[in-house]
């Protein structure tokens, strides 16, 4: 072996610290094995379906479609402009009415390959853009948003999130952090459903952290992976209205990956808010260098799948109505389960009743998450973040029991 080699002296990478855990759930034998580990939606016997809607959508794209020609490097402008409706909309407007920013040209939109996608090309604009800048990322959060921070090279810090006991949200010391950040950093917000505690601020904690942000000259971005799983789908939006009322510039990753259910077609998107109409064409010409050397352009089907839905408004209010049926199973399992761990004489995790999204921390160590998967074969992620999604009727009771036996 050469010294020049890629095999030469390598040792493995770790594993990725959620993807490693479902991969270890799905290695174990045990038919008894409760996944709660994964960060997806499930139905009660454990299975992520297809939606209806989607279902009903690929249909009319086999019967319709005519090529698998490449896309825009930014997307289907049709796609696009549907995304913006969605990510946009307004309380009570209807559906592609827009806020008076978008008239003046201030919002552009691309299609990313899933949140993921959109979040990568948001700290690539931040490279680009603000070569001085870091990014700071609550404390805990998604593990990839370090970990692409890292991989484009933007030095990052986190911030508290919640008080110490992980019950609350710490709002002076995310306003502390944000006073002590440089001019021009850029801050990762969750947009809703704060993975993986839970806890999002109230629309008027929003407007304290937003004020904060553009006062400090900070650039918000956006996490917005779970659009309509919190409150709904325009009420989650109003961490968005709070940083849009300021007047400042904002980055929004927004995902079809849960609130479609289309994990596997990596459809996101990036939302571009700039200054003015011109800021705005300028860091989409920015955008576009960077996809073009990155994935060139957005996967076909999945954009296809979500424009079909999004424009027919009879598919749309089923679509909707889909994701209020996901939400209302997963606040269901979070009373259930709130409940099953008070008659197991737990304590009191009221708390966790006013969590938003599939997850929230139990707060475990690690040997209890190993107790836990080796005695009992329920996966948890660090900390102990649950995803109630991953409960059932049948399971709650074994769950609650399990962890009330190491929380006594
Ligand atoms: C906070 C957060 N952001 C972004 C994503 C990206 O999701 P995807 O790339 O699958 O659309 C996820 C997925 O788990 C997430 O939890």
């Amino acid at each position: 072996m050469s010294n020049g080699s890629l095999s030469a002296k390598i040792s493995s990478a770790p594993s990725d610290p959620i993807f490693g855990i479902v991969e270890a759930f799905r290695a174990d034998p045990r038919p008894e094995k409760i996944n709660l580990a994964a960060g997806v939606y499930m139905e009660e016997d454990g299975v992520t379906p297809i939606l209806a809607s989607v279902r009903e959508a690929e249909r009319r794209l086999l019967a319709n479609a005519t090529t698998k020609l490449y896309k825009p490097i930014g997307g289907d402008p049709a796609l696009v402009k549907l995304l913006r409706a969605l990510i946009f909309r307004e309380p009570g407007a209807p559906f592609g009415a827009l806020p008076a920013i978008a008239n003046e040209g201030r919002i552009e939109v691309l299609h990313t390959p899933g949140g993921t996608g959109a979040v990568r090309l948001a700290v690539e604009l931040v490279k680009r853009l603000r070569p001085q800048a870091e990014i700071w990322v609550s404390d805990p959060t998604w593990p990839n948003h370090p970990q692409i921070a890292d991989a484009v090279g933007v030095p990052h810090r986190s911030h508290p999130w919640t008080t110490a006991d992980v019950r609350s949200l710490d709002l002076d010391a995310v306003l502390q952090s944000i006073a002590a950040a440089k001019p021009g950093d850029a801050f990762i917000f969750h947009g809703a459903c704060h993975n993986p505690t839970g806890i999002d601020p109230t629309a008027a904690e929003w407007r304290a952290i937003a004020d904060a942000v553009a006062a400090r000259g900070i650039l918000p971005i956006l996490d917005f992976a779970y659009q309509g799983l919190g409150d709904g789908l325009v009420e989650d939006a109003a961490s968005l209205r709070a940083f849009l009322a300021t007047g400042c510039e904002v980055l929004v990753a927004a995902s079809a990956s849960k609130n479609f259910a289309l994990y596997d077609e990596r459809v996101g998107a990036l939302a571009i808010v700039a200054e003015d109409k011109e800021a705005a064409a300028a860091i989409l010409t920015h955008a576009k260098v960077a996809i073009r050397a990155a994935w060139s352009n957005p996967p076909g089907h999945g954009g296809e799948i979500v424009a079909e839905i999004l424009a027919d408004d009879a598919l749309r209010g089923q679509w909707e109505g889909e994701v209020t049926a996901m939400r209302e199973r997963i606040n269901g399992n979070r009373r259930a389960f709130v409940a099953a761990l008070a008659s197991e004489g737990a304590g009191d995790y009221s708390h966790l009743l006013t969590g938003r999204g599939m997850f929230s921390l139990l707060g475990l160590d690690d040997a209890q998450l190993k107790r836990l998967r080796d005695e009992q074969a329920i996966y948890l992620v660090a900390r102990g973040r649950i995803n109630f999604a991953g409960l059932s009727a049948v399971k709650i009771p074994i769950v609650a029991k399990a962890v009330a036996a190491l929380l006594r």
